[in-house]
C-alpha cells in the first residue's frame, strides 16, 4: 500500500509517498521564506504561495519516488488546524486527486502528523508512550494510549514554544523565523548570565506558559545599550534557552512520572533544538526512559508525518469522504 501524504497548514508545502511498511519514498517540501521581511507569516502570502507551489511539489514526490498517481492506494491530507486559506489548497488539491482517481481520501489533524513522524524513524516505537509535540503554533504533552488514540495531558496556556523563540529572536534583532538563530547563538553562551523566569500555571501542572517570559526579555532588554546587548547576545540567548527548556523538562518528567510510561517521543519543529534533545537525553539517562526525537528534515511540517498518521487510520478502516473540510481551530481527535 502507498500513502500520498499532503501538508500546506501553514508556510510548508509538502507532498511525501510512504509504504505500508513506513518507509519514506519521497519528502518534497518547499519552506516559504517570503515572510522574513514582515517578521512574521502573513497568512494572505501563505496560502497564494500555497497555491503556487502544490502542483510542482506534487510532481516533485512523485518524480523522486518514480511513481505515477496509478501506483498511489490512499491520500493523507491535513485539514486542522492551521491557518485556513492554507489549509484550504491541499485540502481541494487531495479532493481533486480523489474525485479524479476514486482513491480514498483521509483527512489528519497536524498534530497528530507530529506524533505520527516519530514512527517513520523509530520502528520499534509503539503506544503506549507520551508525546511531546513542540512547534510554532502548538506545545502540548500528549497521552498516546493506541494508535490514533490521544488524550491532551497539558498544553500552552498562551504562546507556543516556537513562538516564544521567535518573538524573543525579533528583540534581538535577529529575524524572523528565529530559533534555529538562538539556538546556534546559544551553544557559545552562559546559560546562568541571567536567571528569566520558569512560569508555572496555577492548579494544572502540565500547562505550559511562556509569554510571561518572553515579556521578561523584553523589560530586560529595555534600558540595556546596544552594546551591551552586541557583547551579551549569546549569553542572553543561552539564559532564555535554558528557562524555556527548564520548563519543558520538568513537564515531560512529570508526565512520564503521573502516566507511569517509560518512552518519550518529541516533536514538532523546536525538537530540532539542540538544548532540547541534550536536556530531554541527559534527563532519560539518568531517569532510566527512552526519549526519541524525528530527524531535522521531519521536524519541520512535512507530507511524510501526515502520510504515516493517514496509514495508522487507514489500516484501522477509516476514511474521509468528498464533504471533507477544512478547520483552523479543531483540536486532536481521539
Ligand atoms: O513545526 P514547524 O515547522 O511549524 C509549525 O507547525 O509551527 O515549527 C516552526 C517553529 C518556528 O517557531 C521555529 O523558530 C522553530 O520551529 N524552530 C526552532 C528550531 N528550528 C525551528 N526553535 C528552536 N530551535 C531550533 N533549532
Ligand atoms: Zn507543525
Amino acid at each position: 500500500m502507498i500513502v500520498l501524504g499532503i501538508e500546506t497548514s501553514c508556510d510548508e508545502t509538502s507532498c511525501a509517498l510512504i509504504d505500508d511498511d513506513l518507509r519514506i519514498l519521497s519528502n518534497a517540501i518547499y519552506s516559504q521564506l517570503e515572510h522574513e521581511e514582515y517578521g512574521g507569516i502573513v497568512p494572505e502570502v501563505a496560502s497564494r504561495q500555497q497555491i503556487r507551489k502544490i502542483i510542482p511539489i506534487y510532481r516533485q514526490s512523485m518524480e523522486t519516488a518514480g511513481l505515477s498517481l496509478d501506483d498511489i492506494n490512499a491520500i493523507a491530507v491535513t485539514c486542522a488546524p492551521g491557518l485556513i486559506g492554507s489549509l484550504l489548497v491541499g485540502v481541494n488539491f487531495a479532493k481533486g486527486l480523489a474525485f479524479s482517481t476514486g482513491k480514498p481520501i483521509i483527512g489528519i489533524n497536524h498534530i497528530e502528523g507530529h506524533i505520527c513522524s516519530n514512527y517513520l524513524e523509530h520502528h520499534d516505537l509503539k503506544p503506549p508512550f507520551v508525546s511531546l509535540v513542540i512547534s510554532g503554533g502548538h506545545t502540548m504533552l500528549v497521552l498516546v494510549e493506541d494508535y490514533c488514540k490521544y488524550g491532551v495531558l497539558g498544553r500552552s496556556r498562551d504562546e507556543a514554544a516556537g513562538e516564544a523563540y521567535d518573538k524573543v529572536a525579533k528583540l534581538l534583532g535577529l529575524g524572523y523565523p528565529g530559533g534555529a538563530k538562538i539556538d546556534r547563538l546559544a551553544k557559545e553562551g552562559d546559560p546562568e548570565f541571567y536567571k528569566f523566569p520558569r512560569a508555572n500555571v496555577r492548579g494544572d501542572p502540565f500547562a505550559f506558559s511562556f509569554s510571561g517570559l518572553k515579556t521578561a526579555v523584553a523589560l530586560y532588554l529595555k534600558d540595556k545599550p546596544d552594546t551591551f546587548i552586541e557583547k551579551h547576545l549569546h549569553d542572553i540567548c543561552a539564559s532564555f534557552q535554558s528557562a524555556l527548556i527548564d520548563a519543558i523538562t520538568v513537564r515531560c518528567l512529570l508526565a512520564l512520572n503521573e502516566t507511569g510510561l517509560d518512552r518519550l517521543a518529541v516533536a514538532g519543529g523546536v525538537a530540532a533544538n539542540s538544548a532540547l534533545r541534550s536536556s530531554l537525553g541527559k534527563a532519560a539517562e539518568s531517569g532510566g526512559f527512552d526519549v526519541c526525537f524525528p530527524s531535522l528534515e521531519l521536524c519541520t511540517d512535512n507530507g511524510a508525518m501526515v502520510a504515516a498518521a493517514g496509514l495508522e487510520r487507514l489500516k484501522r478502516g477509516e476514511s474521509s469522504d468528498l464533504t471533507l473540510d477544512a478547520s483552523a481551530q479543531t483540536s486532536l481527535a481521539t
